[in-house]
């Protein structure tokens, strides 16, 4: 391996020469994969020992399951900290807000009898708005059908997160959370938005829907209003509670392999994913970010399009798919599945400097006689251990595996690392070994309680002690 690669160490909070670090630093929680690592279960299980559970990047494509005592809860925009009333849920300024689909999310807990976090929305969040949604579809369906041989579309969940980043971008028709708080400017800003939309999407369809700036200003305006107890400028907040000695969990939403600047684009999604869109889409900065978990399943998948170099499109992959039932949490989509990828990992690791990682769905892998993990590339003929972040170069990777012993013993119940199979265990110190980053919770099912803290030093602890 080379040294890029190897095992750093950076003193825990409380450890010797730790004395940069707080008691109870920040902690940013990121997927190390193409999403739906198991984010959700890891912001629940450490929520407790935060004040704030801060979402900073994505929107409604976002979906992460919390399970507690075997009810489930599917977020797209509410922070995962619905079982820690005593935590804020903050929605950052890095975040696309549906502002619909957060009301129904706040009135779906409601109705579930389940008190959520008191709720901060960033005046500075940008809004997604239906015409988003609708230029999602024909920028995708556009994509699909210009040369049916050559499918382009990327396989967004169609939230409309790409077309809200460019408004964002394009500055002069968009609009942000707090201008759905003042009705004459937010006409004036949907009238210009309507006409552009309206033209260029009957240019590209006959069958795209029309907008009306007056309906669409009533209606976003009542949503502003249902909001409007949640605005406020989350930067101020989150700087207070960090002068005040706070302890922040950033929630990343999507995933490192997604993020817009380092993942496999054209394949990615349009926001910073990693633990570097933490600063710009919080205000909060970099430094002030104490540890980073990285997320990981025990095997990969991917939902959309895309490269994905240890893929399995067989009895292996379908065998994943059914055992960790992966299915779109936003979409309902198949996922696709595949052998772990440690290229991947590795340069996912690096990109977020992660000192930590959360290893989930290690139950899934219960049966198979042997385990292939992609160790090495084979790309035109040479053998690398370099991740390409593009995708038409990452196309030209061929996985070199390394195989090891599987193990036929369910797991799902185990709640100490002993109680594993030699091989399950074997597994982790592979793992450990290749990445370069300490494994320091072994998940083996959805629940909150299937899962085994490892290395509980102090800095752990201080996670889970409160
Ligand atoms: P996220 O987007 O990263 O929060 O992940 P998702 O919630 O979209 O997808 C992860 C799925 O795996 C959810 O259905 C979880 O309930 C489930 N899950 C999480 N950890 C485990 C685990 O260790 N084993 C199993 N079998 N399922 C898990
Ligand atoms: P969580 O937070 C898995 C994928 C989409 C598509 C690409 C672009 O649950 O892990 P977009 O709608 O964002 O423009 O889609 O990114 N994608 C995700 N895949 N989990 C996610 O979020 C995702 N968010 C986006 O499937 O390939
Ligand atoms: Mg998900």
């Amino acid at each position: 391996m080379s040294s890029q690669h190897s095992p750093r160490h950076r003193p825990a909070a409380g450890e010797a020469g730790g004395s940069a670090a707080p008691l109870r630093p920040s902690t940013a929680v990121v997927g190390l994969q193409w999403g739906d690592e198991g984010k959700g279960k890891v912001i629940d299980l450490v929520a407790g020992g935060f004040d704030a559970v801060v979402r900073y990047n994505g929107g409604a494509n976002a979906g992460h399951s919390v399970v507690v005592q075997g009810k489930r809860h599917a977020l797209h925009l509410m922070p995962s900290a619905v079982h820690h009333p005593n935590a804020i849920g903050v929605i950052a300024n890095g975040v696309v807000v549906d502002p619909e689909v957060l009301l129904k999310e706040i009135d779906g807990l409601a109705a579930l009898g389940v008190k959520p976090p008191r709720l901060a929305l960033s005046d500075r969040a940008h809004v997604v708005l239906p015409y988003h949604k609708e230029e999602d579809a024909i920028r995708e369906t556009a994509a699909a059908e210009a040369d049916p041989e050559n499918d382009r579309s990327i396989g967004t969940t169609r939230r409309g997160i790409g077309p809200a980043y460019s408004e964002k971008a394009l500055r002069s028709t968009a609009v942000r959370v707090g201008d759905l708080l003042r009705p004459a400017a937010l006409r004036e800003t949907l009238d210009r938005a309507c006409t552009i939309k309206n033209a260029q999407f009957r240019a590209l369809s006959r069958a795209a829907r029309h907008f009306d700036a007056a309906t669409l200003s009533e209606q976003y305006s009542r949503f502003g209003e249902r909001l409007r107890p949640y605005v406020t400028d989350t930067v101020v907040l989150l700087r207070k509670m960090i002068d005040e000695g706070r302890a922040l969990l950033f929630e990343g939403a999507n995933a490192t392999l997604l993020d817009v600047d380092h993942g496999t684009f054209p394949f990615v999604t349009a926001s910073n994913c990693t633990a570097l869109g933490i600063p710009a889409g919080t205000g909060v900065p970099g430094r002030m970010i104490g540890r980073v978990v990285g997320v990981m399943k025990a095997y990969c998948t991917r939902v959309g399009a895309g490269p994905f170099p240890t893929e399995q499109p067989n009895e292996v992959g379908d065998r994943i798919r059914q055992r960790g039932n992966e299915y779109g949490t936003t979409t309902g989509r198949p996922r696709r599945c595949g052998w772990l990828d440690l290229v991947a990992l590795r340069y996912a690791i690096g990109i977020n400097d992660a000192d930590a990682i959360a290893l989930m769905l290690l139950d899934v892998l219960s049966g198979f006689e042997t385990i292939n993990v992609c160790t090495e590339y084979r790309i035109g003929g040479v053998r690398t251990d370099r991740f390409p972040p593009d995708a038409m170069a990452l196309a030209e990777a061929e996985p070199v595996y390394e195989s090891l012993p599987g193990w036929s013993e369910e797991i799902s119940s185990v709640q100490a690392l002993e109680e594993l199979p030699e091989a399950a265990r074997g597994y982790i110190r592979f793992i450990e070994d290749q990445a370069g980053a300490p494994v320091e919770w072994v998940s083996v099912g959805p629940d909150r309680a299937q899962t085994i803290a490892l290395n509980a030093g102090p800095a752990q602890a201080a996670l889970q002690a409160r």
